[in-house]
């Protein structure tokens, strides 16, 4: 593949939002040592790549500009390097790209071995591509933080999904139902049918009281809530709260690392825990699994082409995707 070149959206500064993407032709990556290039089928979005265009990662990421974005990549792989062992050109798989490096709003990209994971070629590569930041953040909130055994033997949990219907709250919705829990979810009112389907055994739509309140409708206290909305200080949490109720938050606020200080320092029963993806292959071999054995779906709110790009990553920051959205090269 040296030399050739491939379609791909880069941006060059900061800001800018979908316009700032640009299409050009720029070379296909190489494979180093312990990587696989792969020619991607889909990619997803996530709001952390459009994050980091809005300067919010700064200054770890971007390392450099121009900057190819996106983490989350399903294809087949057309090159390996040469210390790679478990895939071969031709196999399906899905795939999280280094943030650093970027490069999954393209035609090609390469993924460290580590990072990769098998894909049964009767799976779509749509339904996979959503799966590495979104699904691998739901099931380390659920297994990692709050300590949910997906084999359903653990003690029976109350657990709270904020934005339920999103990227991250769909799959917690399913992985959390695997384990012994009852979930309560809350989502806008279009979306209470779809995560009731997705399993949660109670669903409030956040614009009401109750709702804005995160009160269970059955009156239970949540002895976990995975916090996947922005926003709501603690002391909304806190009367919703079991004894020792934990509470993670995926997109913390100063206030919420405050919050967190402070239950620590008081020795507060209840926990506010801010989350930070740390992406594993074996994880995501497990997710891919889920899928294969139909325990687990990605919500496609909508598919764009490569070409189209522009208007997928404008949903995504409109911040109202129900699910995930897809790019399709
Ligand atoms: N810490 C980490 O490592 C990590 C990893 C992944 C994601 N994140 C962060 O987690 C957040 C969620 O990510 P995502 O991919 O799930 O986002 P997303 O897919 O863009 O979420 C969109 C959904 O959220 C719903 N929503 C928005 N505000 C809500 C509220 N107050 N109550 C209930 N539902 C609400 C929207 O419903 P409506 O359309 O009805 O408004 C929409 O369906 C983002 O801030 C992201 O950056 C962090």
């Amino acid at each position: 593949m040296a030399n050739k070149l491939m379609h791909a959206l880069q941006y060059n500064g900061y800001g800018g939002g979908s316009s700032g993407l640009k299409h050009v032709e720029v070379p296909i990556p190489s494979p180093s040592k312990d990587e696989v290039l792969i020619k991607l089928e889909a990619a997803s979005v996530n709001p952390f790549d459009w994050k980091v265009q809005k300067r919010l990662a700064w200054p770890l990421l971007p390392r450099k500009f121009p900057h190819i974005p996106c983490t989350d990549v399903a294809g087949e792989v057309v090159e390996v390097g040469v210390g790679v062992k478990k895939f071969k050109a031709g196999d399906k798989v899905v795939g999280f790209v280094s943030p650093f490096s970027g490069g999954g709003l393209a035609e090609f990209a390469v993924v460290k071995e580590s990072q990769t994971a098998s894909r049964p070629a009767e799976i779509p590569a749509s339904q996979c591509a959503g799966l590495p930041v979104a699904g691998l953040t739901a099931l380390q909130a659920l297994t990692q933080a709050i300590g949910i055994k997906l084999d359903g033997s653990g003690d029976r949990k109350n657990i709270l999904i904020t934005a339920a219907s999103g990227g991250v709250g769909h799959y917690a919705v399913q992985l959390a139902k695997l384990g012994n829990t009852h979930v309560t979810a809350t989502c806008g009112a279009r979306n209470i049918e779809l995560v009731k389907s997705l399993g949660a055994d109670e669903v409030l739509d956040y614009k009401t009281p109750d709702g804005a309140a995160l009160k269970s409708p059955s009156g239970k206290k949540y002895d976990a809530v995975i916090h996947c909305a922005e926003g709501f200080p603690w002391s909304t949490f806190d009367p919703n709260l079991s004894a020792k109720g934990k509470v993670v938050d995926i997109t913390p606020s100063s206030s919420a690392i405050m919050t967190f200080a402070l239950n620590k320092l008081t020795f507060s029963k209840k926990q506010l825990v801010p989350l930070l993806l740390i992406p594993k292959g074996k994880n995501l071999q497990f997710l891919v699994d889920l899928v294969k054995e139909g325990k687990l779906k990605t919500v496609i709110d909508s598919k764009y082409p490569l070409s189209n790009a522009q208007d997928g990553w404008a949903k995504s920051i409109d911040g109202h995707a129900t699910g995930k959205i897809i790019f399709e090269s």
